[in-house]
């Protein structure tokens, strides 16, 4: 038996979807635990591209039980357009292959309202959010002032509730800045919405339970990263929920002394998607992997931030995370360098001593400088190459230099966005 829970180990878009959908071949069940629909999870399955966001990455192939875990936050209408994106393209979501949890807390139009206006007020400072209404669901979350997806199972209730609720983030709306909400639509879609959805609801809780009793085997599917961790991570310009490992058990009900490993990805360099410090930052780095059409944002479609590996930080992910194996993920990105740099320390404002893990502080980590190793670049192309052996020396070297810099197994090297474009150690 073995339940792995894999997590990204930087700023999120580390190549989770691609990992987890490798990985779904050995499990029986993909599950999600934290995040909405803020995530943007890529898959490539020969000549056809997905993009999912709040399904798991495992609903592609056949005969895997894909769950909504508790501590997801679920915009029902999002989610039904996603079932029918994937209806669209052959893809039958029932529940056969997709339940949810009655207590995952529901998205609402007034987050993703609240969540733009509060953006617009920060202005400079803001955090760059997806505009998902992701950190309002959960803040009503925490305030014990949420809707649950039990809620909308039940008309009678749901109306009752929506109705104080819109009250209330109306009144918020306005205070913000805002133009009220007209109830009318939005309730007509979200009843609509829990129609499509209501077979799928369930316990998820005693449906994992039962599933490993009868010894099968779970792997959980972390959304955004380490450093968008809402305790971990950059805060504030971090998402708002546990990223890290940890959220996998509270966000699905399943204890840690059932898991058996941790998988943590990252890419062989670094990226990062809205604001917030990134000390290996690097606009050459950028200039090249957006020339090559890489790294826009798979959910808002924003040029991601590109730099250097940052070893400081996955260092303190593998230790946060107690990540077990790495994978190293689009390599291939740096075929063509003479040179390749990695970050193995920082220095406040570049003076003092040498940092071996990253100041909490985002204020600090902002004027932190990276202390860089450089390594030669292969300089040929491993897109090709299916077997460890076959890669270049220097690539191998640099992989291996990753992996010991951040304390976790080498276990996967990937070097395409393609299945097969997977190297297992
Ligand atoms: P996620 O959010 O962690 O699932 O990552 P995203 O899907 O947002 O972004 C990762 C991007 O890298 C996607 O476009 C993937 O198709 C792509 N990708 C993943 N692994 C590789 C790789 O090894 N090489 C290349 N070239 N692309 C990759
Ligand atoms: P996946 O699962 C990268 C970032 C946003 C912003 C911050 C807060 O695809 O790796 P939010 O909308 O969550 O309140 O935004 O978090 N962010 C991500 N960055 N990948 C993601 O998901 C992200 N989800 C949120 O850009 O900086
Ligand atoms: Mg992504």
């Amino acid at each position: 038996m073995s339940n792995t829970i894999l997590v990204g180990s930087q700023w999120g878009d580390e190549g989770k979807g691609k990992i987890i959908d490798v990985l779904t071949g050995g499990v029986d069940i993909v599950v999600r635990s934290q995040g909405g629909n803020n995530a943007g999870h890529t898959i490539v399955d020969g000549d056809k591209k997905y993009v999912l966001h709040l399904i798991p990455s495992g609903i592609l192939r056949k005969g895997k039980l894909c769950v909504i875990g508790n501590g997801v936050v679920i915009d029902p209408v999002g989610l039904v357009s996603e079932i029918k994106g994937l209806a669209a393209r052959g893809i039958k979501v029932n529940a056969k292959n997709l339940l949810i949890s009655d207590c995952a807390h529901l998205v609402m139009p007034w987050h993703r309202e609240i969540d733009g206006l509060r953006e617009a007020l920060k202005g400079k400072n803001k955090i760059g959010t997806t505009k998902r209404g992701i950190g309002p669901a959960y803040g009503d979350k925490v305030a014990r002032t949420g809707l649950r997806v039990a809620d909308l199972a039940k008309p009678a209730v749901f109306r009752e509730k929506f109705a104080l609720r819109l009250k209330e983030n109306n009144a918020l709306i306005r205070a913000l800045g805002g133009k009220s909400l007209n109830g009318k639509k939005i309730l007509a879609d979200y009843l609509a919405a829990a129609k499509v959805l209501a077979p799928l609801v369930t316990n998820t809780v005693t449906l994992l339970h039962k599933a490993m009793q009868a010894k099968k085997e779970i792997l959980f599917e972390g959304a955004q990263g380490t450093f968008l961790d809402i305790d971990h991570g950059t805060y504030p310009f971090v998402t708002s929920s546990n990223t890290t490992s940890g959220g996998a058990c509270t966000g699905s009900g399943v204890a840690p002394n059932r898991i058996d490993r941790v998988v943590g990805v990252v890419k062989a360099y670094t990226t990062r998607v809205g604001e917030g410090p990134f000390p290996t930052e690097e606009e050459m780095i950028g200039d090249m992997l957006h020339g090559m059409g890489r790294e826009f944002g798979a959910t808002t479609g924003r040029a991601r931030r590109c730099g250097w590996f940052d070893a400081v930080a996955a260092r303190y992910a593998t230790i946060v995370n107690g990540v077990d194996d790495l994978a190293i993920t689009n390599l291939d990105g740096l075929d063509g360098l003479d040179e390749i740099k990695v970050c193995t320390g920082y220095r406040l404002d570049g003076k003092g001593p040498i940092l071996d893990t990253p100041p909490t502080d985002a204020g600090e980590l902002a004027r932190c400088l990276p202390v860089y190793t450089s390594f030669p670049g292969w300089k040929s192309p491993t897109d090709k190459i299916r077997r460890y052996k076959d890669l270049p020396p220097k690539a191998r070297r640099y992989a291996e230099t990753l992996a010991k810099l951040t304390g976790a197994r080498l276990s996967i090297v990937s070097t395409g966005p393609g299945r097969d474009q997977t190297i297992h150690l």
